[in-house]
């Protein structure tokens, strides 16, 4: 099986898998690291989201070979101390129900306020398309997001 140097949340991992293994599996299966949730797998809920390089992708339908040398940030990467805003602004707001979506919108709106640190209406809307919450948090969502930036601005 072939093997791969991954940088997750700026530790080096050398794993074995397939190259066509999802990077969700590698992350939550081999590296252990649980927080990056399965939805759909088929990259259609944002679930699964994890940052490349900076930038949000979905990690089910991202093949482990097409990662490459650019570092990965998971839910557990935006701090161990939950200091992160977007951590900090999720919990004064009390964002999540169940749960399940939080982490991928998490992943999202950090992109998200790290390309626009005060960002429209708008700009929210767009980063935050496709990442479905059963539990309809939408607006608490958004809230949050807008409290992240207040934050991260102080
Ligand atoms: S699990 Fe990846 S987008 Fe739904
Ligand atoms: S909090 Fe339950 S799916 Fe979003």
């Amino acid at each position: 099986m072939p093997s791969y140097q991954l940088n997750i949340n700026g530790k080096n991992y050398a794993v074995e898998a397939t190259a066509d293994m999802p990077l969700l599996w590698v992350i939550r299966d081999i590296v252990q690291l649980t927080g990056t949730k399965y939805g759909c797998g088929i990259a259609q809920c944002g679930a699964c989201t994890v940052h490349l390089d900076g930038t949000p992708v979905r990690a089910c339908s991202m093949p482990v070979s097409a990662v490459g040398k650019k570092p990965i940030t998971t839910v557990e990467g935006l701090s161990s101390d939950l200091t992160h805003p977007v951590q900090q602004a999720w919990l004064t707001e009390q964002v999540p129900q169940c749960g399940y979506c939080q982490s991928g919108q998490m992943m999202a709106a950090a992109a998200l306020l790290k390309k626009y640190p005060m960002p429209t209406d708008e700009q929210i809307d767009t980063a935050m398309q496709g990442h479905i919450c059963r539990c309809g948090t939408y607006p608490r969502i958004r809230k949050a997001i807008k409290t992240a930036a207040k934050l991260a601005a102080k």
